[in-house]
């Protein structure tokens, strides 16, 4: 099989080469394209055929339905592993063995503190503020209070860079919710694993010691696994292109945080979640939602639908669907949310409309209903994505920066007006 893409363009053939990833996957690589061709580009609104860069950390096969974390399959990470080893895994490239896993927990607990003057910072925000904007805007200013910017080629500095985000990240996020709730700021408490640890920063009342609830932390942990890395999609590739012009790891992490943000990303599992009490409290009519839906003169969206890449399955929604079941039933709760999500789900997944154009439930169509059976406001559901990302976006602005990748800088075909002479303010 030929190993080379032939372009043929006013009577020219030009010759690209095809590669092949692990799994089989081909690219014609165009870095050539615009010296051989003498300055063609391609487009690509979307970068819906564009791969960016060679990523070793997640493989993804959206008409199979298949998600790896360095070839370890979702359903057996979500199943066996905790999130500290996940993450280990992602950014390092192996799963840790005791000793390693024991020495990176101590490493972040050893980092755990935010600087008291950052409290200054979160009062100034309203209690209204969106928990994402607060979230982003403390994550960029821990630039100021960590002014040393990472020197990549140093191993030490790298993973010193790497747990210090781990450990005050969630101490943010912590505090985002905390302030929403008009609670005090609560600090970590170093005996107790790290996702443990994020659910007491978050819920401990003042008033009454913090009491682990296993069934709540497993939950978390899976929830937590499974948005830990889904390669190249939006605020990864924010993620790694603004560190592509060697802005540090934080500022690139904020960037990726308000990236997220978006309804269509992220932002989802709250627009699902508003969604679905929409449909309670409008009396439970899915009918006339996937018809609203299906009206292309309604901007209306079935939120928790559809999939830039999976069109088969997304595997995280079948775990996380199941785990919706297992983990109401664990804590004894009848939410009536659920049955009006799995309602959606049959009818859509019976609709032409939705099987025609592949629209599956995606990972945030059922996590929104657990978030909710865990008290955690709906405003903080996409702040608990963005916790669960964090290694993933760490560990591709390791991989971007180790790779000494170029700075992103994407071409466009310019379609404006010609050049016209400056017309004085006084004769427009
Ligand atoms: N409800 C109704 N119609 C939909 C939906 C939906 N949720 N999603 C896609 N469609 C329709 C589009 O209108 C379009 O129809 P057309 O071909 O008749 O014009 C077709 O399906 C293809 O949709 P696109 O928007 O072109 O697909 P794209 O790959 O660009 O978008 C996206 C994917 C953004 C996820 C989209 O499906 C969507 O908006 N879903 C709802 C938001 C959501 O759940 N986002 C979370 C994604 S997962 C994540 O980021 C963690």
């Amino acid at each position: 099989m030929s190993d080379k893409a032939t372009l043929e363009y006013n009577g020219e053939k030009y010759e690209f080469p095809v590669i092949t990833g692990t799994e089989n996957e081909k690219a014609i690589d165009i870095k050539t394209l615009r010296a051989a061709t003498g300055g063609l580009t391609t487009i690509d609104p979307g970068y819906k055929n564009t791969g960016s860069c060679k990523s070793e950390i997640t493989f993804l096969d959206g008409e199979k339905g298949i998600l790896r974390y360095r070839g370890y399959s979702i359903e057996e990470l979500a199943e066996k592993a905790d999130f500290l080893e996940v993450a280990y895994l992602l950014i390092f490239g192996e799963l840790p063995n005791t000793e390693q896993l024991t020495a990176f927990h101590l490493d972040i607990k050893n980092e755990s503190h935010v600087d008291e003057e950052m409290k200054k910072i979160l009062d100034a925000f309203p209690k209204s503020a969106h928990p994402m904007g607060v979230l982003s805007s403390l994550t960029s200013a821990l630039v100021a209070f960590n002014p040393v910017s990472v020197n990549v080629t140093s191993k030490d500095a790298m993973y010193g860079a790497i747990v210090r985000i781990l450990a005050k990240f969630p101490v943010l996020v912590a505090w985002t919710m905390r302030k929403k709730k008009g609670l005090p700021l609560d600090y970590g408490d170093d005996e107790l694993g790290y996702v443990e640890n994020i659910h007491k920063m978050m819920f401990k009342k003042p008033t009454k010691e913090y009491v682990k609830n296993k069934i709540v932390i497993d939950a978390l942990d899976k929830l937590l696994i499974l948005h830990a890395d889904h390669e190249q999609n939006c605020s990864t590739s924010t993620v790694r292109i603004v560190g592509s012009s060697h802005a540090g790891l934080f500022a690139s992490l904020s960037s990726g945080i308000s990236a997220l943000w978006g309804p269509l990303h992220g932002g989802a599992n709250q627009a699902v979640l508003e969604m679905l009490e929409a449909i309670v409290a409008d009396g439970g009519d899915t009918k006339k939602y996937m018809a609203k839906a299906k009206d292309k003169s309604d901007p209306f969206r079935l939120m928790g639908f559809g999939h830039r890449v999976y069109k088969n399955f997304d595997p995280r929604a079948k775990i996380i669907k199941k785990a919706a079941d297992e983990i109401l039933g664990d804590l004894g709760i009848e939410d009536p949310i659920l049955d009006v999500a799995k309602g959606l789900e049959k009818e859509a997944l019976e609709d032409p409309y939705f099987v025609d154009r592949k629209l599956y439930p995606n990972v945030d169509f059922y996590s929104g209903v657990i978030y909710r059976a865990l008290g955690i406001p709906t405003e903080m559901f996409t702040v608990m994505f963005a916790l669960g990302r964090l290694p993933g976006w760490i560990a591709q602005w390791r991989e971007m920066r180790l790779n000494n990748e170029p700075i992103g800088r994407p071409r466009q075909v310019y379609t404006g007006e010609n050049y016209r002479p400056f017309v004085d303010l006084a004769l427009r």
